[in-house]
């Protein structure tokens, strides 16, 4: 896969990263930020997006909702995408609708080609270090409402281009993996004014947020935005990263333990 604005990295467990080709203009001392940690993309994925993904799908059955509708900022190279829909493949109960931002036309074509069935061992060697069946997602992935077949359940997905303050959706989102990169890279996405915008138009009451990041300001934001805020360890020795639960998933704290 030849990218123009990202050069391909092999992270510790094998599986792949992208690495931005050029410095951010406003930090010309820092290096290029990669999207994963070089400790493991596959393994970072699965620690701070996957586990929270599952434990929220045991919370919707306590909760005996079967409706999901999930938020991903950054689909980069797709990881916590086809993580979720291994879930939900796993989960004949749950209709969902996913939305996927990612600014960089580049991505969501070399995505949504491979989706197309275009050879592409990048995503194939992704799907194997995610323990991903590629088949059964991408079919998963293409079975609409009303599809033909027998089963009762429904998915929606929409690969969104850059997620703004003007950005408008149809469902608030329940599960939100806020995977951008860094305030080094993209500083307008990690703003008060900003996370206050996203926690109050775009997430559900009842919501579970994920990301790696964990600094003084998002806490910050999503306390005062009603949401009960989970330290947990990062992800290979970094030092935090943050899950946070508003309305009915509070009381079903118990079951996000593990993470
Ligand atoms: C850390 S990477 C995401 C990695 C991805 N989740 C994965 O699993 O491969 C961050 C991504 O966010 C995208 N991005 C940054 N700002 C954005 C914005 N405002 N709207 C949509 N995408 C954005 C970047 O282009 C990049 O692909």
């Amino acid at each position: 896969m030849d990218l123009k604005s990202f050069v391909i990295e092999l992270t510790a467990d094998g599986s792949p990263t992208l690495r931005l080709k050029n410095s951010n203009t406003l930090h010309p001392e820092k290096m290029p930020e990669s999207m994963h940690h070089s400790g493991g993309a596959a393994a970072e994925t699965l620690y701070i997006y996957t586990g929270p993904f599952k434990n929220t799908l045991q919370a919707l059955a306590e909760l005996k909702q079967n409706q999901l509708s999930i938020g991903v900022v950054g689909l980069g190279l797709g990881y916590i995408e086809l993580s979720v829909l291994q879930n939900l493949a796993t989960n004949p109960a749950i209709s969902a609708n996913l939305t996927s931002f990612e600014k960089e036309t580049e991505l969501t074509e070399e995505f949504t080609a491979w989706l197309n069935g275009k050879t592409n061992e990048i995503y194939d060697l992704i799907c194997e270090k995610l323990s991903v069946e590629k088949n059964r997602v991408i079919e998963y992935s293409k079975a609409q409402t009303g599809s033909q077949n027998t089963s009762p359940r429904s998915f929606d997905w929409k690969i969104l281009g850059e997620l703004t303050a003007k950005t408008s959706i149809l469902q608030p989102f329940q599960f939100v993996a806020y995977d951008a990169f860094s305030q080094f890279t993209d500083g307008p996405l990690w703003t008060d004014e900003f996370l206050d915008f996203f926690l109050t138009q775009l997430c559900a009451k009842d919501c579970v947020f994920a990301t790696y990041a964990c600094t003084g300001n998002l806490k910050r934001a999503l306390q005062r935005n009603g949401f009960l805020f989970i330290k947990r360890p990062g992800f290979s020795g970094k030092r935090d990263a943050t899950l946070a639960l508003r309305g009915e998933f509070i009381a079903l704290r118990h079951l996000f333990q593990s993470v």
